[in-house]
């Protein structure tokens, strides 16, 4: 698959492509075939997300980031970790230490390609569960770009909070545009839920509005999105489930 010239009419019909995947799994297979040129498709689209999760972590961290281990999930080609030119990611940040999980193994050749994790795991969310041996384990989990509709499912965002550590920092984010407003409402009712559960804390919700260009018919310019970051509490008790 491919957007030739990386056109944006081109970019957004491969994109529209992607909305017959109805399923987390059927999704992570259109991943498996616009992997090659994920990366220069996302920067016609003006892509943000990476970098505002990334600036984002890097406000509230204030531990030793060089010693710091990120799980980043759904992490795609590796956009989050990656520092290139024009955008400032984890890496750029002093963040050196990054685990990967995905579904799409395409994706995972590419992350794996840029040398920057220390280990990668393909798993479907939502079906498959993260490690155990991960509760805990994590200064910062990020996921971005994945929590939205056919993709990863609510419920993860519980996963996600097991394997940090206690203190840590759970950075998310999500789209705010009209096919992802019944998603974003039961993530949100989600994260408040596990707030008054003493899990974890709000630290931040910032809400974007240029997000990333707009592809769908019944939208125009810029399309909104939001970044939730939320720290775990100290005292909190892994429970197995
Ligand atoms: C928009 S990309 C984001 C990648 C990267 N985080 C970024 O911001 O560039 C979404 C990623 O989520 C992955 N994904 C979607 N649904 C998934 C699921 N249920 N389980 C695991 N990975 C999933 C896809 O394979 C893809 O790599």
């Amino acid at each position: 698959m491919s957007a030739v010239g990386n056109a944006f009419e081109n970019v957004k019909a491969v994109i529209l492509s992607a909305h017959k995947s109805a399923t987390p799994r059927a999704k992570v297979g259109f991943y498996n075939s616009w992997a090659e040129n994920y990366d220069q498709d996302v920067a016609v689209l003006e892509y943000r997300a990476p970098s505002l999760a990334a600036n984002c972590i890097s406000s509230y961290f204030s531990g030793e980031r060089e010693a710091a281990i990120v799980l980043d999930v759904a992490c795609g080609t590796g956009l989050v970790a990656k520092q290139s030119v024009s955008d400032v990611q984890m890496k750029k940040h002093g963040f050196q230490h990054f685990v990967g999980v995905d579904g799409s193994q395409a994706m995972l050749e590419i992350a794996k390609g840029t040398a920057l994790y220390q280990d990668l795991k393909q798993s479907l969310l939502g079906e498959d569960l993260l490690p155990v041996q991960w509760e805990g384990s994590f200064d910062v989990v990020v996921i971005v770009g994945a929590l939205s509709v056919g993709q990863v499912p609510v419920g993860v965002v519980r996963d996600l909070c097991k394997s940090t550590k206690p203190g840590g920092y759970v950075c998310m984010t999500t789209r705010s545009n009209l096919d992802n407003q019944g998603y974003k409402a039961a993530l949100e009712c989600e994260l408040r839920k596990m707030e008054e559960e003493g899990l974890w804390t709000c630290v931040q919700v910032t809400e974007v509005e240029e997000w990333e260009r707009a592809v769908a018919e019944q939208e125009d310019g810029y399309i909104s999105g939001a970044v939730y970051l939320y720290r775990k509490s100290e005292t909190v008790q892994n429970i197995r489930t």
